[in-house]
Protein backbone atom coordinates (compact mmCIF):
# COMPACT_ATOMS: atom_id res chain seq x y z
CA UNK A 1 0.00 0.00 0.00
CA UNK A 2 1.66 3.39 -1.06
CA UNK A 3 0.48 6.88 0.26
CA UNK A 4 -0.52 7.43 -3.95
CA UNK A 5 0.60 5.98 -6.38
CA UNK A 6 -0.34 9.00 -9.10
CA UNK A 7 2.88 10.39 -9.08
CA UNK A 8 2.55 12.99 -12.40
CA UNK A 9 5.79 14.06 -13.48
CA UNK A 10 7.35 10.40 -12.84
CA UNK A 11 8.33 9.60 -15.82
CA UNK A 12 10.13 13.13 -17.13
CA UNK A 13 12.49 13.46 -13.55
CA UNK A 14 15.95 11.68 -13.30
CA UNK A 15 16.30 8.61 -11.60
CA UNK A 16 17.51 9.97 -8.20
CA UNK A 17 14.31 12.16 -7.70
CA UNK A 18 12.45 9.37 -8.88
CA UNK A 19 13.71 7.12 -5.84
CA UNK A 20 13.16 9.93 -3.69
CA UNK A 21 9.47 10.40 -4.88
CA UNK A 22 8.56 6.79 -4.72
CA UNK A 23 10.71 6.41 -0.65
CA UNK A 24 7.86 9.27 -0.21
CA UNK A 25 4.83 8.05 -1.87
CA UNK A 26 5.46 4.27 0.06
CA UNK A 27 6.83 6.22 3.20
CA UNK A 28 10.18 4.60 3.99
CA UNK A 29 13.54 5.81 4.20
CA UNK A 30 15.33 6.66 0.56
CA UNK A 31 18.46 4.34 1.74
CA UNK A 32 16.04 1.31 1.68
CA UNK A 33 15.61 2.19 -2.26
CA UNK A 34 19.45 3.08 -3.23
CA UNK A 35 20.55 -1.05 -4.18
CA UNK A 36 17.60 -0.24 -6.96
CA UNK A 37 20.11 2.64 -8.87
CA UNK A 38 23.02 0.56 -9.03
CA UNK A 39 23.47 -1.62 -12.02
CA UNK A 40 24.96 -4.80 -10.83
CA UNK A 41 22.32 -5.31 -8.35
CA UNK A 42 22.26 -9.24 -8.72
CA UNK A 43 26.43 -9.74 -7.11
CA UNK A 44 28.04 -12.50 -9.24
CA UNK A 45 29.22 -14.64 -6.40
CA UNK A 46 24.86 -14.90 -5.77
CA UNK A 47 24.64 -15.20 -9.79
CA UNK A 48 27.17 -18.46 -9.35
CA UNK A 49 25.27 -20.17 -6.35
CA UNK A 50 22.50 -20.09 -8.93
CA UNK A 51 22.75 -21.91 -11.39
CA UNK A 52 25.19 -24.23 -13.14
CA UNK A 53 28.27 -22.77 -15.37
CA UNK A 54 27.60 -19.15 -14.60
CA UNK A 55 29.65 -16.65 -16.35
CA UNK A 56 27.83 -13.36 -15.73
CA UNK A 57 24.60 -11.19 -15.11
CA UNK A 58 22.12 -10.26 -17.38
CA UNK A 59 20.11 -6.64 -16.70
CA UNK A 60 16.75 -5.84 -16.99
CA UNK A 61 15.47 -2.44 -16.56
CA UNK A 62 13.03 -1.83 -13.85
CA UNK A 63 10.29 0.69 -14.09
CA UNK A 64 7.22 1.32 -11.82
CA UNK A 65 3.93 1.04 -13.01
CA UNK A 66 1.77 4.06 -11.47
CA UNK A 67 -1.52 4.54 -10.96
CA UNK A 68 -2.94 1.39 -9.92
CA UNK A 69 -6.14 1.34 -7.34
CA UNK A 70 -6.21 -1.92 -6.09
CA UNK A 71 -9.05 -3.28 -4.00
CA UNK A 72 -9.31 0.30 -3.10
CA UNK A 73 -5.41 0.90 -2.30
CA UNK A 74 -3.52 2.55 -4.16
CA UNK A 75 -0.64 0.66 -5.37
CA UNK A 76 2.86 1.63 -7.06
CA UNK A 77 4.34 -2.03 -8.76
CA UNK A 78 7.60 -2.97 -10.20
CA UNK A 79 8.32 -4.08 -13.46
CA UNK A 80 11.18 -5.79 -14.91
CA UNK A 81 10.73 -6.03 -18.68
CA UNK A 82 13.33 -4.87 -21.78
CA UNK A 83 10.13 -3.89 -24.38
CA UNK A 84 9.93 -0.46 -24.08
CA UNK A 85 5.78 0.64 -24.39
CA UNK A 86 5.01 -1.76 -21.38
CA UNK A 87 5.24 0.58 -17.98
CA UNK A 88 4.07 3.45 -19.84
CA UNK A 89 1.18 1.72 -21.40
CA UNK A 90 0.10 -0.20 -18.11
CA UNK A 91 0.43 3.34 -15.92
CA UNK A 92 -1.93 4.75 -18.44
CA UNK A 93 -4.56 1.89 -18.50
CA UNK A 94 -4.40 1.93 -14.83
CA UNK A 95 -4.88 6.07 -14.71
CA UNK A 96 -7.73 5.43 -16.71
CA UNK A 97 -9.23 2.67 -14.55
CA UNK A 98 -9.36 5.31 -11.49
CA UNK A 99 -12.17 7.02 -13.31
CA UNK A 100 -14.22 3.76 -12.40
CA UNK A 101 -12.68 3.34 -8.91
CA UNK A 102 -9.68 0.88 -10.22
CA UNK A 103 -9.26 -2.80 -10.01
CA UNK A 104 -11.49 -5.53 -7.86
CA UNK A 105 -9.82 -8.75 -7.18
CA UNK A 106 -10.62 -12.03 -5.79
CA UNK A 107 -7.91 -15.09 -5.67
CA UNK A 108 -8.59 -18.66 -4.66
CA UNK A 109 -6.71 -20.47 -2.22
CA UNK A 110 -2.96 -20.84 -2.86
CA UNK A 111 -3.35 -24.87 -3.63
CA UNK A 112 -1.18 -26.55 -6.08
CA UNK A 113 -1.66 -29.81 -7.68
CA UNK A 114 0.87 -32.11 -7.23
CA UNK A 115 1.19 -35.52 -9.47
CA UNK A 116 1.82 -38.94 -8.74
CA UNK A 117 1.30 -41.10 -12.06
CA UNK A 118 0.58 -44.93 -11.03
CA UNK A 119 1.21 -47.52 -13.74
CA UNK A 120 0.73 -50.76 -14.45
CA UNK A 121 -2.75 -51.13 -13.01
CA UNK A 122 -5.09 -54.20 -13.76
CA UNK A 123 -8.17 -52.64 -12.62
CA UNK A 124 -7.85 -48.38 -12.36
CA UNK A 125 -11.23 -47.86 -11.25
CA UNK A 126 -10.30 -49.63 -8.09
CA UNK A 127 -7.20 -48.28 -7.45
CA UNK A 128 -8.51 -44.63 -7.64
CA UNK A 129 -11.11 -46.26 -5.06
CA UNK A 130 -8.36 -47.18 -2.94
CA UNK A 131 -6.58 -44.49 -3.04
CA UNK A 132 -9.61 -42.13 -1.69
CA UNK A 133 -10.29 -44.45 0.75
CA UNK A 134 -6.53 -44.26 2.62
CA UNK A 135 -7.00 -40.13 1.98
CA UNK A 136 -6.25 -39.56 5.51
CA UNK A 137 -3.15 -42.17 6.16
CA UNK A 138 -1.69 -40.31 2.23
CA UNK A 139 -2.23 -36.61 3.46
CA UNK A 140 -0.49 -37.71 7.14
CA UNK A 141 2.53 -38.98 4.72
CA UNK A 142 2.74 -36.10 2.62
CA UNK A 143 2.40 -33.54 5.73
CA UNK A 144 4.89 -35.30 8.06
CA UNK A 145 7.45 -34.12 5.32
CA UNK A 146 7.07 -30.84 6.01
CA UNK A 147 5.70 -30.03 9.56
CA UNK A 148 6.22 -26.52 9.59
CA UNK A 149 4.04 -25.55 6.68
CA UNK A 150 1.20 -27.65 8.73
CA UNK A 151 2.13 -25.38 11.61
CA UNK A 152 1.83 -22.09 9.18
CA UNK A 153 -1.68 -23.30 8.21
CA UNK A 154 -0.70 -24.86 4.77
CA UNK A 155 0.31 -27.99 3.70
CA UNK A 156 -0.94 -31.33 1.54
CA UNK A 157 -5.27 -30.75 2.21
CA UNK A 158 -6.93 -33.45 -0.37
CA UNK A 159 -6.71 -35.87 -2.81
CA UNK A 160 -8.16 -36.51 -6.67
CA UNK A 161 -7.68 -39.59 -8.27
CA UNK A 162 -8.00 -39.70 -12.07
CA UNK A 163 -7.84 -42.17 -15.14
CA UNK A 164 -5.54 -40.74 -18.00
CA UNK A 165 -5.97 -43.25 -21.01
CA UNK A 166 -2.65 -43.32 -22.77
CA UNK A 167 -2.87 -43.89 -26.41
CA UNK A 168 -0.54 -46.48 -28.47
CA UNK A 169 2.33 -44.71 -29.77
CA UNK A 170 4.44 -44.74 -33.38
CA UNK A 171 6.39 -47.31 -31.42
CA UNK A 172 3.59 -49.72 -31.01
CA UNK A 173 3.34 -49.74 -27.17
CA UNK A 174 0.03 -50.47 -26.48
CA UNK A 175 -2.50 -47.79 -24.94
CA UNK A 176 -3.05 -47.81 -21.32
CA UNK A 177 -4.96 -46.71 -18.56
CA UNK A 178 -3.81 -45.12 -15.71
CA UNK A 179 -4.17 -43.77 -12.57
CA UNK A 180 -2.95 -40.04 -11.90
CA UNK A 181 -3.55 -38.85 -7.82
CA UNK A 182 -3.74 -35.10 -7.22
CA UNK A 183 -2.17 -34.29 -4.33
CA UNK A 184 -3.83 -31.25 -3.33
CA UNK A 185 -1.80 -28.63 -1.33
CA UNK A 186 -1.92 -25.65 0.27
CA UNK A 187 1.71 -23.70 -0.14
CA UNK A 188 0.64 -20.55 1.54
CA UNK A 189 3.08 -17.95 0.63
CA UNK A 190 5.56 -19.74 -1.48
CA UNK A 191 5.11 -20.62 -5.13
CA UNK A 192 5.00 -24.25 -3.38
CA UNK A 193 7.17 -26.15 -6.29
CA UNK A 194 9.57 -27.44 -3.91
CA UNK A 195 7.11 -28.29 -1.36
CA UNK A 196 4.92 -30.20 -3.74
CA UNK A 197 7.66 -32.26 -5.24
CA UNK A 198 9.00 -33.46 -2.12
CA UNK A 199 5.22 -34.51 -1.29
CA UNK A 200 4.98 -36.74 -4.03
CA UNK A 201 7.78 -38.13 -4.08
CA UNK A 202 7.51 -39.01 -0.40
CA UNK A 203 3.79 -40.38 -0.74
CA UNK A 204 4.87 -42.61 -3.77
CA UNK A 205 5.99 -46.18 -2.15
CA UNK A 206 2.61 -45.74 0.04
CA UNK A 207 0.85 -45.08 -3.49
CA UNK A 208 2.35 -48.56 -4.87
CA UNK A 209 1.98 -50.16 -1.81
CA UNK A 210 -2.13 -49.54 -1.71
CA UNK A 211 -2.99 -50.06 -5.66
CA UNK A 212 -0.10 -52.15 -6.61
CA UNK A 213 0.97 -50.13 -9.25
CA UNK A 214 4.07 -48.37 -10.36
CA UNK A 215 4.65 -44.98 -9.50
CA UNK A 216 6.61 -43.24 -12.26
CA UNK A 217 6.39 -39.23 -12.85
CA UNK A 218 5.91 -36.88 -8.95
CA UNK A 219 6.15 -33.83 -9.88
CA UNK A 220 3.72 -30.99 -9.54
CA UNK A 221 1.42 -29.33 -12.35
CA UNK A 222 1.93 -26.28 -13.58
CA UNK A 223 -1.80 -26.30 -14.60
CA UNK A 224 -2.97 -24.17 -11.62
CA UNK A 225 -6.25 -24.24 -11.75
CA UNK A 226 -7.31 -24.33 -8.19
CA UNK A 227 -5.11 -21.48 -7.52
CA UNK A 228 -6.97 -18.81 -9.95
CA UNK A 229 -7.07 -15.59 -9.78
CA UNK A 230 -9.51 -12.91 -11.11
CA UNK A 231 -9.30 -9.31 -11.32
CA UNK A 232 -12.55 -6.78 -12.90
CA UNK A 233 -12.57 -2.86 -14.20
CA UNK A 234 -15.83 -0.82 -14.83
CA UNK A 235 -14.70 2.61 -17.31
CA UNK A 236 -17.31 4.92 -17.35
CA UNK A 237 -17.35 5.33 -21.23
CA UNK A 238 -16.75 9.35 -20.98
CA UNK A 239 -13.17 8.83 -19.51
CA UNK A 240 -11.99 6.72 -22.35
CA UNK A 241 -12.21 9.80 -25.16
CA UNK A 242 -8.86 10.43 -26.97
CA UNK A 243 -7.35 10.52 -30.34
CA UNK A 244 -9.97 12.65 -31.58
CA UNK A 245 -13.05 10.19 -30.95
CA UNK A 246 -15.45 10.07 -28.36
CA UNK A 247 -15.52 7.22 -25.57
CA UNK A 248 -18.31 5.60 -27.41
CA UNK A 249 -16.23 4.87 -29.98
CA UNK A 250 -12.92 4.20 -28.11
CA UNK A 251 -14.75 1.54 -25.79
CA UNK A 252 -16.81 -0.18 -29.33
CA UNK A 253 -13.15 -0.49 -30.56
CA UNK A 254 -11.60 -2.24 -27.51
CA UNK A 255 -15.14 -4.25 -27.13
CA UNK A 256 -14.56 -5.35 -30.51
CA UNK A 257 -10.77 -6.13 -30.57
CA UNK A 258 -12.19 -8.84 -27.25
CA UNK A 259 -14.82 -10.42 -29.67
CA UNK A 260 -12.24 -10.94 -32.42
CA UNK A 261 -10.06 -12.45 -29.96
CA UNK A 262 -13.01 -14.61 -28.79
CA UNK A 263 -13.63 -15.65 -32.28
CA UNK A 264 -9.92 -16.80 -33.44
CA UNK A 265 -7.37 -18.12 -31.70
CA UNK A 266 -4.17 -16.87 -33.74
CA UNK A 267 -6.06 -13.13 -32.51
CA UNK A 268 -6.30 -15.29 -28.70
CA UNK A 269 -2.69 -15.72 -28.84
CA UNK A 270 -1.38 -12.20 -29.27
CA UNK A 271 -4.23 -10.73 -26.92
CA UNK A 272 -2.52 -13.38 -24.60
CA UNK A 273 1.09 -11.94 -25.22
CA UNK A 274 -0.09 -8.37 -24.28
CA UNK A 275 -1.66 -10.21 -20.70
CA UNK A 276 1.24 -11.38 -20.55
CA UNK A 277 3.93 -8.41 -21.43
CA UNK A 278 2.52 -7.21 -18.28
CA UNK A 279 2.10 -10.13 -15.85
CA UNK A 280 5.98 -11.67 -16.46
CA UNK A 281 7.24 -8.45 -15.99
CA UNK A 282 5.86 -7.92 -12.15
CA UNK A 283 6.62 -11.36 -12.00
CA UNK A 284 9.83 -10.89 -12.85
CA UNK A 285 10.13 -7.94 -10.33
CA UNK A 286 8.74 -10.26 -7.53
CA UNK A 287 11.48 -12.57 -8.42
CA UNK A 288 9.06 -15.42 -9.41
CA UNK A 289 9.22 -18.46 -12.06
CA UNK A 290 7.33 -16.70 -15.09
CA UNK A 291 7.68 -19.79 -16.91
CA UNK A 292 5.46 -21.47 -15.07
CA UNK A 293 3.00 -18.83 -15.43
CA UNK A 294 3.61 -18.78 -18.47
CA UNK A 295 3.04 -22.63 -19.27
CA UNK A 296 0.11 -22.22 -16.82
CA UNK A 297 -2.11 -19.68 -18.32
CA UNK A 298 -1.53 -20.47 -21.73
CA UNK A 299 -2.86 -24.80 -20.53
CA UNK A 300 -5.61 -22.58 -18.59
CA UNK A 301 -6.40 -20.39 -22.14
CA UNK A 302 -6.41 -23.54 -24.07
CA UNK A 303 -9.09 -25.47 -20.93
CA UNK A 304 -12.12 -25.33 -22.59
CA UNK A 305 -10.90 -27.35 -25.66
CA UNK A 306 -10.20 -24.22 -27.56
CA UNK A 307 -7.30 -21.05 -27.08
CA UNK A 308 -9.23 -18.52 -25.93
CA UNK A 309 -8.58 -15.19 -24.94
CA UNK A 310 -7.59 -14.23 -20.84
CA UNK A 311 -9.72 -11.48 -20.80
CA UNK A 312 -12.75 -9.92 -22.16
CA UNK A 313 -14.12 -6.41 -22.83
CA UNK A 314 -17.66 -5.77 -22.91
CA UNK A 315 -19.94 -2.14 -23.40
CA UNK A 316 -22.76 -2.09 -20.63
CA UNK A 317 -24.40 0.34 -18.83
CA UNK A 318 -22.37 3.66 -20.05
CA UNK A 319 -19.48 1.88 -19.08
CA UNK A 320 -16.62 -0.35 -20.56
CA UNK A 321 -16.11 -3.73 -18.31
CA UNK A 322 -13.09 -5.71 -18.35
CA UNK A 323 -11.93 -9.02 -16.57
CA UNK A 324 -9.57 -11.53 -16.96
CA UNK A 325 -9.40 -14.92 -15.01
CA UNK A 326 -6.24 -17.26 -14.89
CA UNK A 327 -3.82 -19.22 -12.79
CA UNK A 328 -1.30 -17.11 -10.53
CA UNK A 329 1.02 -19.76 -8.90
CA UNK A 330 3.15 -16.64 -7.04
CA UNK A 331 5.80 -16.81 -3.83
CA UNK A 332 6.62 -14.14 -1.87
CA UNK A 333 8.73 -16.38 0.13
CA UNK A 334 11.34 -18.99 -0.37
CA UNK A 335 15.12 -18.96 -2.03
CA UNK A 336 14.40 -17.97 -5.46
CA UNK A 337 12.65 -14.96 -4.34
CA UNK A 338 15.13 -14.10 -1.99
CA UNK A 339 18.30 -14.82 -4.45
CA UNK A 340 17.78 -11.73 -5.92
CA UNK A 341 18.82 -8.87 -3.06
CA UNK A 342 16.78 -6.46 -5.16
CA UNK A 343 13.58 -8.56 -5.36
CA UNK A 344 12.65 -7.98 -1.18
CA UNK A 345 13.13 -4.21 -1.86
CA UNK A 346 10.87 -4.08 -4.60
CA UNK A 347 8.19 -6.39 -2.74
CA UNK A 348 8.78 -3.84 -0.25
CA UNK A 349 7.31 -0.96 -2.64
CA UNK A 350 4.16 -3.15 -2.78
CA UNK A 351 3.83 -3.24 1.39
CA UNK A 352 4.73 -7.10 1.10
CA UNK A 353 1.62 -8.45 0.02
CA UNK A 354 1.25 -11.86 0.50
CA UNK A 355 1.28 -14.46 -2.54
CA UNK A 356 -2.43 -14.39 -2.83
CA UNK A 357 -2.80 -10.68 -2.65
CA UNK A 358 0.50 -10.21 -5.28
CA UNK A 359 -1.78 -12.89 -7.51
CA UNK A 360 -4.35 -10.08 -7.46
CA UNK A 361 -2.12 -7.33 -8.37
CA UNK A 362 -0.72 -9.49 -11.76
CA UNK A 363 -4.53 -10.20 -12.73
CA UNK A 364 -4.90 -6.94 -12.12
CA UNK A 365 -1.41 -5.43 -14.29
CA UNK A 366 -2.14 -8.04 -17.26
CA UNK A 367 -5.83 -6.27 -17.48
CA UNK A 368 -3.95 -3.12 -18.15
CA UNK A 369 -1.85 -3.93 -19.77
CA UNK A 370 -4.52 -5.39 -21.96
CA UNK A 371 -6.35 -2.76 -22.20
CA UNK A 372 -3.89 -0.67 -22.95
CA UNK A 373 -2.93 -2.55 -26.37
CA UNK A 374 -6.62 -2.81 -27.00
CA UNK A 375 -6.99 0.68 -26.58
CA UNK A 376 -4.36 1.44 -29.30
CA UNK A 377 -5.12 -1.46 -31.61
CA UNK A 378 -9.23 -0.39 -31.69
CA UNK A 379 -8.46 3.00 -32.65
CA UNK A 380 -5.19 4.67 -33.77
CA UNK A 381 -2.97 1.66 -33.97
CA UNK A 382 -0.11 0.32 -31.94
CA UNK A 383 3.17 2.02 -34.16
CA UNK A 384 2.44 5.35 -33.40
CA UNK A 385 3.29 4.87 -29.39
CA UNK A 386 5.47 2.63 -29.68
CA UNK A 387 7.57 4.50 -32.58
CA UNK A 388 7.65 7.14 -30.38
CA UNK A 389 9.05 5.18 -27.31
CA UNK A 390 11.66 3.54 -30.21
CA UNK A 391 12.94 6.85 -31.28
CA UNK A 392 13.91 7.61 -27.93
CA UNK A 393 15.85 3.97 -27.94
CA UNK A 394 17.39 5.17 -30.94
CA UNK A 395 18.07 8.64 -29.53
CA UNK A 396 20.10 7.28 -26.67
CA UNK A 397 21.67 4.62 -28.31
CA UNK A 398 22.89 7.25 -31.33
CA UNK A 399 24.40 9.14 -27.75
CA UNK A 400 21.92 11.93 -26.74
CA UNK A 401 21.72 12.04 -22.86
CA UNK A 402 19.04 14.21 -20.62
CA UNK A 403 17.15 16.78 -22.86
CA UNK A 404 18.74 16.06 -25.73
CA UNK A 405 16.86 12.25 -25.63
CA UNK A 406 13.31 14.03 -25.99
CA UNK A 407 14.79 16.26 -28.64
CA UNK A 408 16.18 14.00 -31.10
CA UNK A 409 13.23 11.29 -30.53
CA UNK A 410 11.15 14.79 -31.79
CA UNK A 411 12.82 15.32 -34.58
CA UNK A 412 13.44 11.51 -35.53
CA UNK A 413 9.57 10.96 -35.34
CA UNK A 414 9.17 14.00 -37.55
CA UNK A 415 11.74 12.96 -39.83
CA UNK A 416 9.67 10.04 -40.63
CA UNK A 417 12.39 7.93 -40.83
CA UNK A 418 12.80 6.60 -37.27
CA UNK A 419 16.27 4.26 -38.02
CA UNK A 420 19.68 4.60 -36.12
CA UNK A 421 21.53 6.45 -39.00
CA UNK A 422 18.78 9.26 -39.07
CA UNK A 423 19.47 8.97 -34.74
CA UNK A 424 23.18 9.83 -35.21
CA UNK A 425 22.59 12.48 -37.79
CA UNK A 426 19.88 14.59 -35.94
CA UNK A 427 21.99 14.22 -32.63
CA UNK A 428 25.36 15.17 -34.29
CA UNK A 429 23.45 18.55 -35.96
CA UNK A 430 21.93 18.91 -32.36
CA UNK A 431 25.31 19.51 -30.92
CA UNK A 432 26.23 21.00 -33.52
CA UNK A 433 23.89 23.80 -33.16
CA UNK A 434 24.51 23.47 -29.26
CA UNK A 435 28.16 24.20 -29.64
CA UNK A 436 27.60 27.27 -32.17
CA UNK A 437 25.26 28.19 -29.26
C1 LIG B 1 3.02 -6.45 -28.13
O1 LIG B 1 4.09 -6.81 -27.27
C2 LIG B 1 1.69 -6.84 -27.54
C3 LIG B 1 0.48 -6.64 -28.47
O2 LIG B 1 0.69 -7.33 -29.68
C4 LIG B 1 -0.73 -7.19 -27.72
C5 LIG B 1 -1.99 -7.25 -28.56
O3 LIG B 1 -1.92 -7.34 -29.79
O4 LIG B 1 -3.07 -7.27 -27.93
C6 LIG B 1 0.29 -5.19 -28.80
Amino acid sequence: MSKGSRLPGFHKAKIAERLRRLAEAIECDEEDLAGLAESASLPLANADAMIENAVGVLGLPVGIALNFVIDGEELVIPMAVEEPSVVAACSLAAKLARAGGGFTTESDEPRMIGQVQITGLAEPEAACATLLANQAQILEAANALHPQMRARGGGARGLEARIVEVPEDVAGNSYQRQVILHLLVDTQDAMGANLVNTMCEGVAPLCEKLTGGKVRLRILSNLADQRLSRARVRIPIDALADFGLTGEEVARGIADASRFADADPYRACTHNKGVMNGVDAAAIATGNDWRAIEAGAHAWAAHSGRYLPLSRWWVDGGALHGFIELPLQLGTVGGAVKANPLVPTLLKLMGNPSARKLAGVLASVGLAQNLAALRALGTVGIQRGHMALHARNLAVTAGARGVAVDEVARRLVASGEIKLHRAQEIFAKLRDQQAVA
